[in-house]
């Protein structure tokens, strides 16, 4: 396994390379969630890219940037045992360098949910992502389907910006009792832990609600939001019922809607989601 710090060896390795490339970008602190990008990665490409690098510009001021969980040798480790040939671990020197200062803008769908909460949140995601690829030039790229928004704005990006590669959408992972594999989980006190499975009740009770014909978003956001103000270590931020594509609120749930919620167990801001019909 190759570990490359630089953007120059990394064109340089790319160019060397035949067959399909598949890249899994991440922030490190790796957990399952991000193993099973790689090992679907692993099965349908010639050679595996992970990236590694804890992106500033999306973190706003008051976010964890700096204890954000970082363990660099564990991550090479785990990655090496997957089979994983390139790692690509840059610095924030080597993808911001001094006058930098071009933007990607996906516009709309990312006002609100996460959006909303985290002002500029995706415009560091698109243009971290976006360089990613330029560096990279995978023919595929893989993200979890628990950053269900994040997904959205970076197919919307892939497509309107032409860009030549192919967006792979991967499960979510859960712990045994459903909570959602998250590098952040490791912040939570053991009672907080059981707190946190309020955000998987919550959405198992969306689903329960629309199989039994509750059609009505507004109905299944009301009972969903009751359910988590029963525990007290528990905050909401937002509690979502919305089109899948367009990311827009539905009052009435008759075909697709994602449901997702952000809520504050503690300190640790969780999000989770899960698509009805
Ligand atoms: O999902 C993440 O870990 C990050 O947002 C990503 C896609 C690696 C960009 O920094």
């Amino acid at each position: 396994m190759k570990v490359i710090a630089t953007v120059a060896e990394m064109r340089e390795l790319r160019s060397q390379l035949s067959g399909s490339v598949g890249l899994v970008p991440t922030m490190g602190y790796l957990h399952q969630g991000h193993l099973e990008l790689v090992r679907r990665a692993r099965r349908e490409n010639q050679t595996v890219v992970v990236s590694i690098f804890v992106n500033s510009t999306q973190f706003g001021s008051g976010e964890d940037f700096a204890t954000y969980p970082r363990d660099p040798e564990r991550d090479l480790a785990l990655l090496e045992k997957e089979g994983v040939d390139v790692v690509f671990m840059p610095s924030a020197e080597e993808m911001y360098p001094e006058g930098f200062s071009s933007w990607v803008e996906v516009e709309k769908i990312t006002e609100g949910l996460e959006g909303a909460s985290r002002r500029g949140h995706f415009r560091g995601v698109a243009t971290v992502v976006c360089k990613l690829f330029n560096i990279v030039q995978p023919d595929e790229a893989y993200f979890g389907q628990k950053d269900a928004q994040q997904l959205v704005v970076i197919k919307r990006m892939v497509s309107d910006l032409n860009m030549n590669l192919e967006v792979v959408a991967v499960p979510t992972v859960r712990e045994h009792d459903g909570l959602a594999m998250s590098s952040r989980n490791t912040y939570l006190s053991p009672e907080e832990r059981k707190a946190a499975l309020v955000l998987w009740k919550a959405l198992n009770l969306a689903q329960e609600l629309w199989q039994k014909g509750e059609k009505s978003g507004d109905r299944i956001r009301e009972e969903m939001t009751c359910l988590i103000e029963r525990e007290p270590r528990a905050r909401i931020d937002y509690v979502s019922i919305a089109d899948p594509d367009s990311l827009e609120e539905l009052s009435e749930v008759d075909h697709a809607a994602l449901v997702s919620l952000a809520v504050r167990v503690g300190k640790t801001r969780l999000i989770d989601n899960m698509t009805l019909g």
